[in-house]
């Protein structure tokens, strides 16, 4: 080997396989990444980008192949190693560690270059991560606070952090640029632009497509664990990615086409004069059949106002209430179970945390809202059970085994869809949905806005919060854009309601 690589591939892989029992995940996968190329990696749900990336990176071990670094056959045993040899990663998931502090996180297992007389110096190390964070520009975080103190987008900041402070050679970049806020995103997209200049390679992931024509210079499409092309980014269209990735046309027509409002009048659920921590005065109601669209910075509080409808944070003023199909019969909503027993489904932006118990089933994870109406006398009947995770998977078009797999063995996208299968089967009536495509694939995100078309028809009420503004534009009746923890303006839907003017309120 070695001698006849070209001069400008820094990483090959040959004919890498992996197997998840019967899962194939990777079959026979070569590729070459070159220096100073930005290259995008796509592919539906389930088809392989991560497990690639976790055996560039030592997570995984390959069933059969070899990789070269440079020239050198390149085996990883682990993260921290394939670190110190250039190779780093910001994960999919949450890849920070609670109880630790933001500067341990940052230079986790690197803590050795901070021991003075076999001690770690905490005060160096606080100084370094202050340091570096300041370089980046991020000026709301302390490298002494707890990771616990951070929202979700900042712990991924944290995580870019670390992976930038070892000086990649090459970067893997999974999924990352929808967990992050706007400014993050900006912070990302500096550094990635940074590596190239500086000849490094990065490897890029993502379901937005139009970022990858941004971002990238090349692009690799894997479907079914099988590579199936890799061209510059010049000569591919859109389409032609589609239908790479799904091998198959697909429709276009993601979004409501009509900018009419619909005629909506009775009551679903109120927040009135509302107070959290990060919350204001919050007056909104929502309507049964309305899709209300939460637009808003990262920081604005909209976050917040899913959590607190679905009883998750605390309410300090104020209060949460819902109706039945008629406006009547007002119920006020003070903690998770209430909402769950009036039929409110929450689907969070942290999956992981808040969404999911990763170490149960999908089975499990699936009926576990839904538990009471599984019961004959007081036994949770195992065959509905099964019934039910199994409809409801199908439905959603889970990527798995069976629904006896646990919840932590899928793919990113597929832990997204069952989320949403477990509120679909406990035919929740009110949807709060944070970030409900944030790692979704092409194909399953215009299933997830047609599911939600039939759910406004169906008359359920759904509130959409979302940094993503084309979907909150293409999909709500009204919008709400948050600002400083308040309400700053109202959009009710029509041509008017465009990205530039939403913007101009949220900022
Ligand atoms: N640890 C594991 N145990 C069992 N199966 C796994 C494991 N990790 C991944 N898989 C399976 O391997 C396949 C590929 O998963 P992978 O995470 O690589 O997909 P992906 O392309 O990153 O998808 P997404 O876009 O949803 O993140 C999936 O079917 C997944 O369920
Ligand atoms: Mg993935």
């Amino acid at each position: 080997m070695g001698k006849d690589i070209d001069n400008n591939v820094v990483l090959k892989v040959n004919n890498i396989s992996k197997n998840f029992g019967p899962t194939k995940a990777l079959s026979n996968v070569s590729m070459e990444f070159f220096r100073g190329e930005i290259r995008g990696l796509i592919g539906e749900n389930g088809s392989g980008k991560s497990t690639l990336c976790n055996i560039l990176t030592g997570q995984h071990k390959a069933d059969t192949g070899d990789m070269y670094l440079l020239d050198k056959l390149y085996k990883p045993e682990n993260n921290a190693i394939a670190r110190d040899l250039g190779v780093s990663m910001i994960v999919q998931e949450m890849g920070t560690i609670d109880g630790l502090t933001v500067s341990e996180n940052i230079f986790l297992a690197k803590e050795d270059i901070f021991k003075t007389n076999g001690l770690i110096n905490k005060k160096k190390m606080n100084e370094a991560g202050e340091k570096i964070l300041r370089e980046l520009g991020i000026d709301d975080i302390k490298a002494t606070m707890l990771i616990e103190e951070l929202n979700f987008e900042q712990r991924k900041l944290i995580e870019i952090v670390r992976a930038i402070y070892s000086n990649p050679d090459i970067l893997i970049v999974d999924e990352t640029s929808t967990a992050l806020s706007q400014k993050g995103r900006k912070l990302l997209y500096d550094i990635i632009d940074n590596l190239k200049e500086n000849n490094k390679t990065v490897i890029f992931i993502s379901h937005d497509l139009d970022e990858v024509f941004q971002v990238c210079d090349t692009v690799s499409i894997l479907r079914d664990g099988i590579h199936i092309k890799t061209t510059s980014i010049k000569e591919i269209t859109e389409d032609q990615m589609r239908r790479l990735m799904v091998g198959r046309d697909i429709e276009g027509g993601y979004y409501r086409s009509s900018f009419e409002p619909s005629d909506l009048g009775i009551l679903a659920l109120e927040c009135n004069n509302l107070y959290t921590r990060h919350l204001k005065n919050i007056d909104l109601q929502l309507k049964w059949g309305e899709v209300l669209g939460i637009a808003g910075l990262t920081d604005s509080g909209m976050r917040e106002l899913g959590q607190a409808i679905f009883g998750l944070i605390n309410i300090v003023h104020g209060s949460v209430s819902v109706f039945n199909k008629l406006g009547e019969n007002k119920r006020v909503i003070r903690n998770t179970q209430q909402a769950i027993d009036n039929k409110i489904g929450y689907v969070s932006k942290n999956r992981d945390k808040e969404a999911l118990m990763l170490l149960s089933s999908i089975k499990e994870n699936i009926v576990l809202p839904s538990l009471d109406f599984l019961k004959t006398g007081i036994y949770v009947s195992p065959k509905k059970e099964r019934k039910m995770a199994d409809k409801y998977s199908k439905q959603m078009e889970v990527v798995m085994q069976n629904t006896d797999q646990l919840a932590i063995h899928l793919s990113g996208g597929n832990k997204q869809k069952v989320v949403l299968a477990k509120w679909l089967a406990n035919k929740s009536e009110i949807l709060v949905l944070d970030c409900p495509t944030r790692g979704i694939d092409v194909g399953v995100k215009s299933s997830i806005y047609s599911m939600i078309s039939e759910w406004k028809k169906e008359g359920k009420a759904i509130i959409m919060i979302s940094e993503e503004l084309p979907e909150i534009i293409g999909m709500s009746d009204r919008v709400l854009v948050f600002k400083n923890g308040e309400i700053n303006k109202e959009f009710i839907r029509s041509t008017e309601m465009t990205e530039h003017a939403l913007i101009q309120y949220m900022i």
